[in-house]
């Protein structure tokens, strides 16, 4: 029997609250349990990373594009206050995982990697783009973006030079099928395409399950070109209540409940699509992380620093007045969870990976 993961999503909205809210106060009061779960010895041999702004560490510096974050607030509470490209005030979703499963640094973006650095290069990368989608006009309003599509070209690319560093393909192919491979996308093909009928027709040509199945048609392709570059372990995210995070809120209480009914459909086929491809690549592992209600007490939903009413990112420098308590939110700005929620993500997401690297 393959283990089933738990889904939050469909629980009523005041448990939720109450999931988040407890969940908060245990990780602030547990570090050093938490701690403790990260583990010693490197748990897989690489790491590589896909996705949006939610693990993206730095690849869209250097884009031209309104969705980049290389400047303060952003990173406030990293080592030396750095801002370095992550959509948050500290480490996000995929420094904490890398953590837990023994990396000593974090998974370097592609854009800073060398060519034919071995030691990265063999060890991983991350290839997350800020407004990337499954699809690749999504985001495209914002300027540019490396959509999914993309991230797997460069991540051929990068196959090529793990080839040439072990030798043969082979050797090659035994190397790559140690890695764990993450997935944090799809949001995007939400909150910046069908949700945004005046900048894309999507909503106009499909109904949110028609829409939930063509996005799930397509990362099916995506995920069967990874496998067919080596990926044996592999692990995706679903996606989080995007009705309930303070962009969608527009400063009232209430979660925007038929955009959450639209991303649970899309939860919905993620897991039956997992659940086949776990059917049909036999050599392979694939498994749903489940999602969290990052719909928190409104005292808890609005943004920590003070956002630009274009972009929902904060403003810059001083102008993005930055909470003193960020401990007590849920959102850095009116996309991004804070450091201590992604930690706590980091956990779920961390167990459910175990179970996938422990399962024969
Ligand atoms: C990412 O990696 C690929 C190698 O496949 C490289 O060609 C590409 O230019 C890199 N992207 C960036 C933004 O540096
Ligand atoms: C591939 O390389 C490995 C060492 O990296 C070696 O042991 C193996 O014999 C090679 N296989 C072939 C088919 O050349
Ligand atoms: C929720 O989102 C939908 C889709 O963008 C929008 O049409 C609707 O007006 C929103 N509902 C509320 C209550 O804001
Ligand atoms: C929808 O928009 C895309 C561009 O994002 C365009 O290529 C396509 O032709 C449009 N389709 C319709 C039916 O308007």
């Amino acid at each position: 029997m393959r283990p089933t993961a738990v889904a939050l999503g469909s629980a009523a909205a005041a448990v939720r609250t109450q999931i988040v809210f407890v969940l908060v106060v245990v990780v602030i009061g547990s570090s050093s349990a938490v701690r403790a779960a990260g583990q010693e010895q490197q748990q897989v041999r690489c790491f590589f990373i896909f996705g949006d702004s939610l693990v993206d560490n730095g690849n869209n510096n250097n884009l031209r594009t309104m969705t980049k974050v290389n400047y303060q607030p952003y990173g406030i509470d990293f080592p030396h206050a750095r801002p370095t490209g992550r959509f948050t005030n500290g480490r996000n979703l995929a420094d904490f995982i890398a953590e837990h499963l023994g990396f000593k640094t974090p998974i370097p973006p592609n854009a800073s990697v060398q060519d034919h650095n071995p030691d990265i290069i063999l060890t991983g990368v991350n290839y997350a783009s800020g407004s990337a989608g499954i699809r690749a006009e999504t985001g495209e309003h914002l300027g540019d973006r490396i959509f999914l599509d993309k991230q797997l070209e460069h991540h051929r690319g990068r196959v090529s030079e793990v080839t040439k560093l072990v030798g043969n393909e082979s050797a090659a192919r035994a190397h790559l099928r140690e890695c764990l491979y993450y997935f944090n996308v799809g949001s995007n093909d939400y909150i910046n395409n069908y949700f945004l009928p005046h900048h894309y027709n999507t909503s106009a040509l499909y109904s949110p399950p028609e829409y939930a199945a063509e996005l799930i048609h397509q990362f099916s392709r995506q995920l069967g070109e990874l496998y067919h570059l080596g990926s044996r372990k592999v692990a995706v995210s679903a996606l989080h209540a995007l009705g309930c995070i303070p962009e969608m809120m527009s400063g009232g209480l209430n979660c925007n409940e038929s955009m959450n009914q639209a991303v649970a459909l899309f939860n919905r086929k993620l897991r039956v699509l997992v659940r086949e491809l776990n059917g049909k690549y036999a050599d392979a592992e694939y498994a749903v992380i489940p999602e969290d209600a990052l719909n928190p007490p409104g005292f808890l939903a609005t943004p920590c620093c003070k956002v630009s009413k274009s972009t929902g990112l904060c403003l810059h420098g001083e102008e993005g007045e930055v909470c003193g308590s960020r401990l007590l939110h849920v959102f850095f700005d009116n996309f991004h969870p804070t450091e201590i929620v992604n930690k706590l993500l980091g956990i779920v997401a961390y167990n459910r990976i175990l179970l996938l690297l422990h399962h024969h």
